[in-house]
């Protein structure tokens, strides 16, 4: 979507708290042991106690209210019976509405004890979001994102998942614009308009290239198999350049 009114704002800068929110104190729960579903669970009495409904299942139906993904899974993860184990790789993804907006956001958590490799992963996987949100701004073009992401990753030494685009959200979880490419992409040509919403959030990874259907018909694995982290944040691109929607108040 467009913001055309502060109202709407307003609605999207809430929906985006609450998310984050979300995210945040799920991350702070983790713990061997634990199931994702218990983690699942967390996230979803607080997004509920918020006022807000979890977007995977309003929108397509996920069996659960947030995507676990788990090592070699890295995306859309079904929350269930596996157990969290120390050193595993965990990504949170929490989209959620209220009031007819959405907002979309994701981190990779590693359960200590934490590997240099995978620590430099889950720093470097932050830093490359952050190097696509900078290309943000209304009248901007949309190829920047991807080249500024490929630029960090290329010189960083890591590949990207090329067949897991960012999108535009707002009031559905995905629309236009659809299929933002976090890495650099010949045949983009859009150009950002003062007020349009949309992801970023690429996947950054040790060697992976793609992300692959499994035995279920939601969880992806990365192909190669390689360690990935993915990052999310909901921005409007503004004359200003980018404003964050997803960035967590104080912990509560
Ligand atoms: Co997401
Ligand atoms: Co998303």
């Amino acid at each position: 979507m467009t913001v055309s009114s502060e109202d709407e704002l307003a609605a999207l800068k809430e929906i985006g708290r609450i998310v984050a929110d979300t995210l945040a104190a799920m991350g702070r729960a983790i713990e061997p042991g634990m199931t994702t579903l218990e983690l699942d669970q967390f996230g979803r009495r607080l997004m509920e106690s918020a006022g807000a409904r979890p977007a995977p299942e309003l929108a397509y139906d996920f069996p659960g209210a947030t995507c676990i993904s788990v090592n070699e899974e890295i995306a859309h993860g079904i929350p269930g019976s596996r157990q969290i184990r120390p050193g595993d790789l965990v990504n949170i993804d929490v989209s959620a509405e209220k009031g007819g907006y959405f907002a979309d956001t994701g981190a990779s958590f590693a359960v200590p004890p934490v590997t240099r490799a995978v620590e430099r992963l889950c720093r470097d996987g932050r830093r490359a979001m952050w190097a696509g949100l900078g290309q943000v701004g209304a009248g901007r073009p949309l190829a920047g994102i991807g080249q500024a992401v490929g630029a960090f990753a290329r010189k960083n030494g890591y590949t990207l998942v090329r067949n897991l685009a960012s999108h535009g959200v707002g009031h559905s979880l995905h629309e236009e614009p659809t299929e933002i490419a976090t890495w650099p992409d010949p045949s983009e040509r859009r150009i950002m308009a003062d007020g349009m919403v949309f992801t970023v959030e690429p996947f950054l990874s040790l060697g992976a290239e793609i992300a692959e259907d499994g035995d279920d018909p939601w969880t992806l694995y990365s192909q190669p198999r390689a360690l990935t982290v993915q990052y999310e944040h909901t921005v409007v691109a503004t004359r200003n350049g980018p404003l964050i929607l997803t960035m967590p108040g104080q912990p509560g």
